[in-house]
């Protein structure tokens, strides 16, 4: 199986290296390759760089948009004639950060990332959020943990795309829960109820319940 990985900075980079550790063969793309060459340097022989985004879905059954929520829907257009029966994984916050670090909402409560990509995406694309809920550093600091593994939450109305990213969670080394169908997704995001959080089994599902 191959996964494609278009945008290879912070959490990109993050999201390869534990699904690289797990033995999934990699398909990296970024905006300008040096990024996703480096990081596939460091990763070896499981993962290949792409000479552009579409050249990256060729083989792919998924893909991980790994890519600022500002340029989400460029490369969603740029790829859409692709996407149709792929697996679309999305860890997007809908959030900008301006030259001071400030951070901002770029869409209005209530609406979430997930709920507007969806309508970006063509027909026949099965979208997932999940892979956005820790900081990379966290994400890779808290895989493999035991005896209870650490849940990533993920969020699908499409029962496929559910059992792909299950299998991607578990390949990253983490326990995969869904939280709900799309309309779910906001609690995954910044300022979700479930964004942030380092958890085991049962008190993922406890969380996911007492909401
Ligand atoms: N970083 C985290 O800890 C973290 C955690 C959870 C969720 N998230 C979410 O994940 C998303 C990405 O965050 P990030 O921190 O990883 O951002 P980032 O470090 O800025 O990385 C963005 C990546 O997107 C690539 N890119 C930009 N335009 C592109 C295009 N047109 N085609 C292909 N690749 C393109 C960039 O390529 P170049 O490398 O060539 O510039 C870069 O590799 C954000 O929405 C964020 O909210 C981030």
């Amino acid at each position: 199986m191959a996964t494609a990985i278009i945008g290879t900075g912070g959490i990109g980079s993050a999201i390869a290296r534990r699904l690289a550790s797990g033995g999934e063969t990699l398909r990296l793309s970024s905006a300008d390759t040096e990024s996703a060459r480096t990081l596939a340097a460091g990763i070896g022989r499981g993962a290949v760089v792409a000479v552009d985004n579409g050249e990256a879905l060729r083989g792919a059954d998924a893909v991980i948009l790994a890519l600022r929520f500002s340029v989400l829907k460029g490369v969603v257009a740029e790829i859409a004639s692709s996407l149709t029966g792929k697996v679309v994984v999305v860890p997007s916050n809908p959030v900008g950060i301006d030259e001071h670090g400030d951070i901002s909402r770029l869409l209005p409560e209530g609406l979430s990332s997930g709920e507007v990509v969806s309508r970006w995406l063509p027909a026949g694309a099965r979208l997932a959020l999940a892979f956005g809920t820790l900081s990379a550093d966290l994400l890779e600091s808290s895989s493999n943990r035991s005896p209870q593994p650490a849940v990533l939450f993920y969020a699908t109305d499409d029962d496929c795309a559910g059992e792909e990213v299950e299998r991607l969670i578990r390949t990253a080394a983490f326990e995969p829960m869904k939280v709900g169908g799309i309309e779910q997704s906001g609690r995954l995001e910044v300022g979700g109820d479930l964004h942030d959080l380092v958890v085991g089994p049962a008190e993922a599902a406890s969380l996911i319940g007492g909401a």
